[in-house]
């Protein structure tokens, strides 16, 4: 199956995938590029993939990809050779077939039998490498959270908009069934109007110590690894995997473990939240681990979304961090609860649901239910055959990756942010509204108008 080429859709197949976004997702629609009479032809076609990143998620994407029905894995891109020979490897032997095996993405970009990318890297590659993705025609799989900054987040969009491709947001608990049921509940008014969601991150990390820089391993290609990032020397405690504690690499553990849960929150609060918030406030830092991690380990942060018009009412969403708990908190580590004038429900993608009505009486209890890798990936390939719209699309990406971002900004500075969520612009607060971008380093993969 060849990349589809710009789209030509029909009004009525726009209108009714538009009609289907607003009212499962409450996002705005992107428009899709399968043409109205290619989706059928392309039903039955193999989907040609290439893996950009096989570390720890990108190996699960993999295995679970190489076995899939109608999808061939043609290509694998790795910074680290022994990771790249790794994943050739095990595709190898999942799949019968043995993929290119690559270091530079844009060798994918330029593959002709390439339909689409899952991007695994670690976040400061995101968008760039999704933009790129995007601007060679590709369909694009990108991990959580879309972005390593506000700013990111939107020249991503608008790549996915201008070249009209399919996108889909590595939050899997969008196409769980346990999840997308809750979120039926709570939209058809089980526990009257949601006023406040709550998404927390209640778990015990490791330390990851600290470092003096040293030579990077052999096998790792460590300015590619850095990529965007301004150019320092390597130090052991940067990766793998720990990049996340960094501020040029990742973006703490709210947009590690959090941006699913915050994702979850917003969703719960419908329509309302199908915005950026206009306050955001946090309180937090590190007190509790003694290493070279630069974002915090506590980290509460409270959102605060305007009404939409007169009659409206403003809605809240809180965000709890302990990452030195061991222990769970309402029987989940990582769970939302939501908070109607009618009753709340507690939510865990890795867990169930209970929902409460008046005075706690329990209405329903699905006491089980996990993420569902494999549903978000058939439903990304459904939407790349044109049989589906994706669940997870670059808008939502943007506003639940931006809640990360924002919340990490507030923290960073140390006040209130007033937010204008249409300009995405922090008001008054030149300081915090730098924190918006990032600064780079020279590299091809910087985003030209970055
Ligand atoms: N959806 C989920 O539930 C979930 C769970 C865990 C991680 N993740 C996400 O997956 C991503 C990867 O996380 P991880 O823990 O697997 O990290 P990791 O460090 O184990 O893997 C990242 C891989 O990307 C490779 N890489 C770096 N730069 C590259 C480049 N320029 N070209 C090709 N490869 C490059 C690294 O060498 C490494 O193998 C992150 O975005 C993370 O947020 C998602």
């Amino acid at each position: 199956m060849n990349p589809l080429p710009s789209t030509v859709r029909t009004d009525s197949v726009a209108s009714s995938r538009r009609q289907f976004i607003k009212t499962t997702t409450g996002a705005l629609a992107v428009p899709h590029v399968v043409r109205a009479g290619q989706a059928q032809a392309n039903a039955n076609e193999k989907v040609v993939l290439g893996v950009i990143g096989p570390g720890g998620m990108g190996m699960n994407h993999l295995r679970s990809l190489a076995r899939t029905d109608r999808v061939e894995i043609a290509m694998v891109c790795d910074a680290d050779q022994e990771r790249m020979a790794k994943a050739a490897k095990e595709v190898e032997e999942r799949s019968g077939r043995a993929p290119a095996a690559v270091s530079d993405m844009r060798r994918i970009f330029d593959s002709d039998d390439v339909d689409a990318v899952v991007i695994a890297t670690p976040d400061h590659w995101h968008a760039p490498a999704a933009i790129m993705a995007c601007d060679a025609g590709k369909h694009v799989y990108v991990e959580k959270p879309v972005s390593h900054n506000v700013r990111e987040g939107r020249l991503l969009m608008e790549a996915v908009e201008r070249n009209q491709v399919v996108f889909q947001h590595g939050t899997q608990s969008r196409s769980t069934a346990h999840v997308r049921r809750a979120m039926e509940l709570l939209h058809g008014g089980a526990i009257g109007e949601v006023l406040v969601a709550k998404a927390w991150n209640s778990q015990r990390r490791r330390s990851i110590g600290k470092s003096q820089p040293e030579d990077p391993p052999g096998h790792l290609d460590f300015d590619l690894w850095l990529g965007p990032a301004p150019k320092v020397p390597y130090r052991p405690n940067m990766l793998h995997s720990i990049w996340r504690w960094w501020y040029d690499y990742g973006c703490g553990d709210i947009g590690n473990d959090g941006v699913h849960d915050l994702d979850l929150a917003r969703w719960g609060l419908g329509a309302a939240a199908d915005i950026h918030p206009s306050r955001i406030a946090a309180l937090g830092g590190k007190y509790f681990f003694d290493d070279d991690m630069q974002w915090p380990d506590t980290q509460n942060v409270l959102f605060e979304y305007a009404p939409r018009d007169e009659g409206d009412r403003p809605r809240q969403l809180i965000f709890e961090q302990r990452i030195w708990s061991p222990y769970v908190q309402e029987g989940f580590e990582n769970g939302n609860a939501f908070y109607g004038t009618e009753g709340m429900m507690l939510l865990g993608k890795s867990g169930g649901y209970q929902l409460y009505g008046k005075r706690n009486e329990l209405i329903e209890d699905k006491p089980s239910g996990s993420p569902d890798l494999g549903a978000h990936h058939g439903n990304f390939l459904a939407a790349v055959r044109g049989d589906a719209t994706v669940h997870a699309d670059v808008l939502t990406a943007h506003r639940s990756s931006s809640l990360c971002h924002l919340g990490n900004i507030a923290l960073r500075v140390g006040r209130t942010l007033q937010f204008d969520p249409q300009r995405e612009a922090i008001v008054g607060d030149e300081p915090a509204n730098d924190l918006l971008g990032r600064r780079y380093g020279e590299h091809w993969s910087v985003p030209e108008e970055a």
